[in-house]
């Protein structure tokens, strides 16, 4: 097995490959939702998340036909000391090894990188997390994995769902838009953005810290995957400061499926249900702009009881768990053939 970097930017035959790999893994490794259309895979396989350098490597057997793959995301501004993995192997090339080979090559090229943690998450129940554990890894905190259906039984409770919010929600108003961000919006949000920090997270992961740049950047990243996006923010009437946000993308190729992003409340303002508030307000602007949309899919730290139980309210039902795993950079002793 050669294992060989590439650039998914020039190179798309090798990036369709490594998508197609994870497409024909989809309906094992996590057949609740739909794969990831190709734009978004391209976009987390070159950018990685907000301020990350990514690394990409093909793994192919003696015929040249690929056998796995991994992407690994060295972020340069949080996190300097950690690394996140991807790996995938063919479905029809598992337990043969190349899982093994992948990681430990990845590991090496972490350790390079002065890295000294990789981190992932596997969906519970599924080959990826017999993987982590045989291979050593920590678990860490569970994520919780809820769907929305958007039934006309939903539909119907909004009007007390918003009935429940708004007598605590005195003192701001809703602005909501879609795409890029309102420019009086941008300092606030990028406070809000930034109080996403508070959720519950592993002790070696370093939440961002958010500015116009950054922000900016994450809008670029939307715009790469081909993504339509939408934001509720609840504002001070009195100061117009952010309070809090919630948004929501949609994948053009996929308009049933809609993907929570963001929801925070600054720390200053919780208590005053505007997280219900916003989402519910969410849920009114999708059934105008969005009419095919079926289903929102969101994730929660187990630990997230806030956020969780506002999901519950609004009907949001359980369909997966996903562990966190830190593996030690230094205990994954690279393959003799990792150096290349
Ligand atoms: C996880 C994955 C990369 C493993 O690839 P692989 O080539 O099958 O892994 P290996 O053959 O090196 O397996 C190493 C060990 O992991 C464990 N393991 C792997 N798959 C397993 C499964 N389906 N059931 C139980 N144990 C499993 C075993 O202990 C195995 O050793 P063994 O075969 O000697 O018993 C592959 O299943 C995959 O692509 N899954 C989808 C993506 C994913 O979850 N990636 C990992 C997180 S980044």
């Amino acid at each position: 097995m050669q294992i060989e970097q590439f650039d998914p930017r020039t190179d798309d035959i090798r990036l369709r490959a490594c998508h197609a790999m994870t497409v024909a893994g989809q309906p094992e490794d996590d057949p609740g939702v739909p794969p990831l259309p190709l734009a978004d895979f391209r976009v987390f396989w070159t950018l990685g998340e907000s301020g990350s350098l990514v690394q990409t490597w093909l793994a192919c057997d003696d015929a040249g036909e690929p056998v796995g793959a991994y992407a690994l995301a060295l972020p340069q501004i949080e996190n300097r000391v950690n690394a996140f993995a991807e790996i995938i192997v063919a479905p029809s090339r598992r337990r043969r090894g190349a899982g093994r080979r992948l990681l430990a090559h990845m590991a090496g090229q972490a350790a390079r990188s002065g890295r000294q943690l990789l981190m992932s998450s596997t969906r519970v129940g599924a080959a990826g997390t017999a993987f982590a554990r045989a291979t050593g890894g920590r678990e860490g905190l569970l994520d919780v994995r809820r769907r929305q259906d958007l039934t006309e039984e939903l539909r119907g409770r909004i009007p007390a769902l918003r009935a429940a919010a708004q007598p605590h929600a005195s003192g701001y108003g809703l602005r909501s838009w879609d795409g890029r961000a309102p420019a009086d919006l941008v300092d606030g949000l990028c406070a809000v953005y930034t109080a996403l920090g508070d959720a519950p997270h592993e002790e070696a992961f370093e939440p961002a810290t958010f500015d116009a740049a950054r922000l900016y950047e994450e809008e670029e990243r939307l715009v790469a995957r081909g993504t339509r996006w939408y934001s509720v923010a609840a504002v001070g009437q009195a100061r117009g400061e952010v309070a809090a946000v919630t948004q929501v993308n949609v994948h053009p190729s996929q308009p049933e499926w809609g993907w929570q992003a963001i929801t925070a409340v600054a720390r200053q303002h919780r208590g005053h249900r505007l997280g219900l508030l916003v989402k519910v307000a969410m849920l009114e602007l999708l059934a105008e702009r969005e009419p095919d949309l079926r289903h929102i899919v969101t994730w929660n730290a187990e630990q997230n009881e806030r956020m969780v139980a506002v999901n519950e309210q609004l009907g949001y039902q359980v369909t997966g768990y996903f562990q966190f795993w830190e593996h030690e950079v230094a205990a994954l002793a690279p393959s003799p053939s990792a150096a290349c």
